[in-house]
C-alpha cells in the first residue's frame, strides 16, 4: 500500500502542477472513490484509489514510455546549459515526469527516440544482448553496392579496430540506405558506412524493434505509447532473425 498526498500524486502523475492542483482540488472537481475530495493533503492509497477529474477517471501509471520524433539540432539529453535539449520540448506537466532519453541519437540525427522514467526499461531496449534492431534511413555522399551489403552482414571492423556485430544494409532505388543495427556504439551507424566510403549526409532513426515512428508527429511532436505498441517493441519483429 503506497499512502501519498493526492496532491502529490497527480502532480506525479503529470496532470498539472502542485500549487495548480492545489487549486484544482479545492475546487471540487476531483473525487476519490465516488466522493469530492476538496483537501489536497488528504492521503490515499495511490494503488488502489479511484481517482476522477471532471468525470474522467485517471489512472496512475508509476512508469510512462513516450515515443518523440527528434528534430536534427536538438541534443538527446536531460538537461544543458547552452543548447536545446530533448525535454525542453516537453511541456511543464510532462517535464516533471523525470522522463529521460533511451540512448542517444546524434545532435543532427532525427527521427525515433523513446522517452522513459523506467530505468530497467531503456537498459533493455538498449543493451545489444537483447537482440532489438534500430533501423536508420541515412543518405551517403557516395556509391554503396552488393559488396557493401555482404560486409555488413559479416560484421565490419571499423578503422580504428572495432568490431561491429552482424547488421543489415539494404539500398533503396532513390540512392538513401537503409541500415539495421542490434548495438548503439558512439557514432555507429555514420562510421559504418564511412568505413564503406560513404560518409553520411543525412541520419533518420525509423524504427526500434517492432516500434515504427509516428510519422505524423512532426518534428519534436511526442505521443505517449500504447501498451500494444510496449509490446511490439520487445516481440517477435523486434529481433534478431
Ligand atoms: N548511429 C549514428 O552514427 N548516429 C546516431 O545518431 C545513431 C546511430
Amino acid at each position: 500500500m503506497a499512502m501519498m498526498r493526492l496532491d502529490k500524486l497527480l502532480s506525479d502523475m503529470g496532470i498539472a502542477s502542485r500549487s495548480e492542483l492545489r487549486q484544482i482540488i479545492k475546487s471540487g472537481r476531483v473525487t476519490v472513490d465516488g466522493l469530492a475530495v476538496n483537501a489536497p493533503e488528504k492521503r490515499i492509497d495511490s494503488g488502489k484509489a479511484r481517482i476522477t477529474l471532471d468525470g474522467q477517471l485517471l489512472e496512475y501509471r508509476k512508469f510512462r514510455y513516450f515515443m518523440m520524433d527528434k528534430p536534427s539540432g536538438v541534443l538527446s539529453a536531460t538537461e544543458d546549459s547552452r543548447q536545446e535539449t530533448l525535454l525542453d520540448l516537453l511541456p511543464p506537466e510532462l517535464k516533471r515526469l523525470e522522463l529521460f532519453p533511451v540512448g542517444r541519437l546524434d545532435k543532427d540525427t532525427s527521427g525515433l527516440i523513446l522517452l522513459t522514467n523506467d530505468g530497467e526499461f531503456a537498459h533493455r531496449v538498449i543493451s545489444p544482448k537483447s537482440g532489438i534492431w534500430k533501423l536508420y534511413r541515412a543518405r551517403v555522399d557516395g556509391r554503396l553496392d552488393g559488396e557493401d551489403v555482404e560486409a555488413f552482414e559479416k560484421g565490419l571492423v571499423l578503422g580504428d579496430g572495432t568490431a561491429c556485430l552482424p547488421a543489415k544494409l539494404e539500398l533503396l532505388p532513390d540512392g538513401d540506405c537503409l541500415v539495421k543495427v542490434t548495438e548503439g556504439k558512439y557514432h555507429q551507424v555514420k562510421r559504418m558506412l564511412a568505413s564503406r566510403g560513404a560518409p553520411v549526409l543525412m541520419l533518420r532513426r525509423l524504427a526500434i524493434g517492432g516500434l515504427q515512428l509516428d510519422e505524423k508527429l512532426g518534428p519534436g511532436g511526442f505521443r505517449e505509447l500504447e501498451s500494444r505498441e510496449l509490446e511490439l517493441l520487445f516481440g517477435q519483429d523486434a529481433l534478431e532473425k
